[in-house]
């Protein structure tokens, strides 16, 4: 519906802007104007950023129907004492000042009330430019706007609102008032603040002609935006008094310790803020690029397009593998000393342990290339972290985490993604309350998690009802923490790496048949821990080989622990052609190469014993499945319900999408030999639904469309890239 008029007061770049981009889009009947600086009001008109220009305000709102208020903020009360007696009920307000609270409390004085019909907003967008010669049809595009609707404001004035930003190309938002200011503050205003004071102190410095000369990238980065308007800037420090005054406090008094800390030649305390920041900040531009998971907890909708690929050929090493690259972090950040790592998969998932662990003091460098240094501290010199613990996507870093947060002096809050805040938390929460510790799960037992700080924790025998190596590594990493020996038997094997890893870092682990069990009270000496390949990445080609008629392809330095070569004992009972070669152990793990190479596969029972130790490839072999012949049938699996997505059903889902018949049940699926179509597949965020239907795609007879795969990246950020290497057909569609 196209908006009959707006008056845009104040033509400056954003107001210009704006009102230029609703033109071209065609989103307005007629565009007013009106600016106190009559050259700019003319200037905008010969320019064709509005159609009209009016000499008055009271003209502006005769004219105009939704009055657009793009002043600096200290404009607004007298623009809205002089707009107040010319305006009827049918008129809407906007406003895009930085300060939400002075545009409020502004409104009040004049109006005795925030009126109804006025949406206050906040454009995240601008340049160092000013002036309505800068107008720039795509200033917004992309960019958000934060909407800061009060429990007065009219519904229709709200959406009307909306409506004119959605036609510029912004994403709009909405936020509370204060928190607009709070946010703003910290991530807009005390950057400007020091871009205008450092320059400013280097040009007030006797030799200032000299220093600029030689102030090239790092000075010109860093103070673009101290060529922004001044009074703009004014007026926005003087209206966010409070929450400027809270985060400039919060600066100073971090700059004052790294100020120290070079006065003491304290290197420890430079790397931990600056490898922290170093982090923070390509966190975010991998979320500006939408490669990340966004702490929001919604995934990002990337769409990758699947054509129908060729033979399976190559020579490739998969990233490292995710749950052994969890655990160096954990245990390397506990140990005492300095642990090196190679090979650390630099997925969302273990980025996210690494995260945590940097929230909690510990001073990690890199990662660079999979290689990680981390500073351990210790079993007891983890610090409080300054919020809740967000772990993105993954299962391992909460439940491997809560046992070890079990046994810290300080209270921590563990949340996750959206997928992640479905699942199960009770099966490690119950054991740990058991040995003492409190804590506190969200609804049906799912996170957040607060751990409370300062509990002593004893010793228990825990009989594992589930086979869970996640479960079982909890309640080892507690048991350092506890009096006494903790020990856990697990109804079937699952993933060792917790027990090999404690006794490359030194400490004693009992291991007897299905039993596990530590003593607390011991150390852990810092070690170079060398991470395989991810046999659970490798798990792709291995099917993607086996089912495309010509492949050969060679996977290189894979680990092949035996608790998780179930993926190759299954893939062989079905006939396919694995060698594995070059076997080694390399500290306490096994690692070979394997190839691979296509075989005609059939289909089979699959033995129960092997479901705990191809938990996690699932959804690859389902493909292997479907292109077996005959019957395969998977059963007393009911725990791949509950992994990052409820991997029997959405994999069935997947499945008759692109016109695959299947036969679910509770604790499986029945798959017999089908020709695989296209279709459009929703992999619901979890990576591995993603990567099995890009599989999939290499022998079907039409293009599968897979949607929501930005999550690839938590265990695969590669993946895509690498596939197409070998023989994939996999594009990017953009994201919806
Ligand atoms: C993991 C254990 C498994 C697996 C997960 C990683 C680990 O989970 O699915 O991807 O690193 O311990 P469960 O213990 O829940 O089976």
């Amino acid at each position: 519906m196209q908006v009959a008029s707006i008056g845009v007061v104040g033509l400056g770049l954003i107001g210009g802007s704006f009102a230029k981009a609703l033109k071209q889009a065609g989103a307005v009947g007629k565009v007013f104007g009106y600016d106190t600086r009559t050259q700019e009001s003319r200037l905008a008109e010969k320019l064709q950023v509005i159609d009209e220009a009016c000499s008055s305000l009271g003209e502006l709102t005769r004219k105009a129907q939704v009055l657009v208020l793009a002043t600096p903020v200290k404009a607004i009360e007298p623009v809205l004492r002089e707009l107040a007696p010319h305006l009827t009920g049918k008129h809407i307000l906007t406003d895009m000042g930085s300060v939400k609270g002075a545009v409020a409390d502004a409104a009040v004085r004049v109006f005795g009330e925030l009126p109804a019909n006025f949406v206050l907003g906040h454009p995240i967008a601008g340049s160092e430019k000013s002036g309505v010669s800068a107008s720039n049809v795509e200033l917004f595009r992309d960019h958000k706007v934060i909407l800061t609707p009060a429990a007065n404001t009219s519904m229709e004035a709200l959406d009307q609102v909306v409506q004119l930003w959605r036609e510029t190309g912004a994403q709009v938002l909405m936020m509370s008032i204060p928190r607009h200011d709070e946010v703003l503050a910290a991530t807009s205003h005390l950057p400007h603040l020091i871009a205008f004071s450092l320059v400013d102190t280097l040009a007030g410095a006797d030799d200032n002609k000299e220093i600029f000369r030689y102030a090239a990238g790092g000075f010109r980065d860093f103070t673009r935006i101290a060529a922004s308007d001044p009074i703009m800037w004014h007026d926005i420090f003087l209206s966010n008094k409070t929450a400027v005054l809270n985060v400039i406090d919060e600066f100073t008094s971090d700059l004052e310790i790294l100020r120290q800390a070079i006065d003491r030649g304290d290197g420890e305390t430079l790397m931990g803020v600056f490898t922290r920041a170093k982090a923070a900040r390509e966190h975010f531009s991998k979320m500006l690029e939408g490669k990340a998971y966004d702490s929001n907890m919604t995934s990002q909708n990337l769409t990758y397009m699947a054509h129908q690929g060729s033979a399976v050929k190559g020579d490739i090493r998969v990233p490292g593998d995710k749950s052994m690259s969890h655990r160096s972090i954990m245990l390397g950040s506990l140990a005492d000393g300095v642990t090196e790592v190679e090979g650390f998969l630099e997925g969302e998932d273990a980025l996210a342990t690494l995260q945590a662990f940097r929230d909690m003091g510990v001073v990690i460098e890199g990662p660079d290339r999979g290689r990680v240094v981390i500073h351990g501290v210790g079993l007891h010199g983890l610090k409080a972290p300054h919020g809740p613990l967000y772990v993105g996507n993954s299962g391992t870093s909460m439940r491997l985490l809560a046992g070890l947060m079990s046994g810290q002096s300080f209270t921590v809050e563990l949340t996750g993604d959206e997928s992640l805040s479905k699942r199960p938390m009770e099966r490690v929460a119950k054991p740990l309350r058991e040995m003492g510790a409190v804590i506190e799960t969200g609804d049906q037992g799912r996170p957040p998690m607060i751990i409370k700080g300062g509990n002593k924790l004893s010793a228990i025998h825990y009989d594992m009802p589930i086979a869970s190596a996640q479960v079982k590594s909890c309640l080892l990493l507690a048991g350092l923490y506890a009096e006494g020996e903790t020990s856990v038997t697990e109804p079937a094997p699952t993933r060792d790496h917790t027990e090999r890893m404690l006794k490359g870092f030194g400490y004693d682990v009992a291991v007897e048949g299905s039993r596990a069990a530590v003593n607390g009270g011991g150390n852990l000496t810092a070690t170079k821990i060398d991470v395989p390949s991810d046999i659970s990445s490798a798990a792709f080609f291995l099917v993607a080989a086996s089912i495309t008629p010509g492949s050969d392809l060679t996977l290189r330095h894979v680990g092949v622990n035996p608790t998780r070569t179930g993926v190759i004992n299954i893939l062989r009972l079905m006939g396919a052609d694995i060698e594995i070669f070059n076997e080694k152990e390399v500290g306490g793990e096994p690692v070979a190469d394997i190839r691979v190479k296509y075989a005609p596969l059939k289909g089979i029972e699959i033995p129960q014993d092997q479901v705990p130790l191809a938990i996690d490839e699932f959804p690859v072999l389902f493909i292997a499945a479907v292109n077996a012949e005959g019957e395969t049938v998977l059963s007393g699996a009911e725990e791949l319900r509950v992994k990052e997505s409820d991997r029997i059903q959405v994999m069935a889902d997947g499945l008759e999408a692109i016109g695959v018949k299947t036969e679910v049940r509770p604790d499986g699926i029945v798959l017999r030999k089908s020709e695989i179509g296209g279709g459009s597949v929703e992999s619901h965020g979890d990576h591995r639904i993603a990567m099995a239907f890009a599989v999939a795609s290499l022998v079907a007879t039409d293009d599968i469309t897979i949607r929501d795969c930005a999550n690839v990246a938590t265990s695969f950020p590669n993946f895509w890239e690498l596939a197409n290497e070998v023989g994939f057909n996999l594009k990017p569609a953009g994201k919806v």
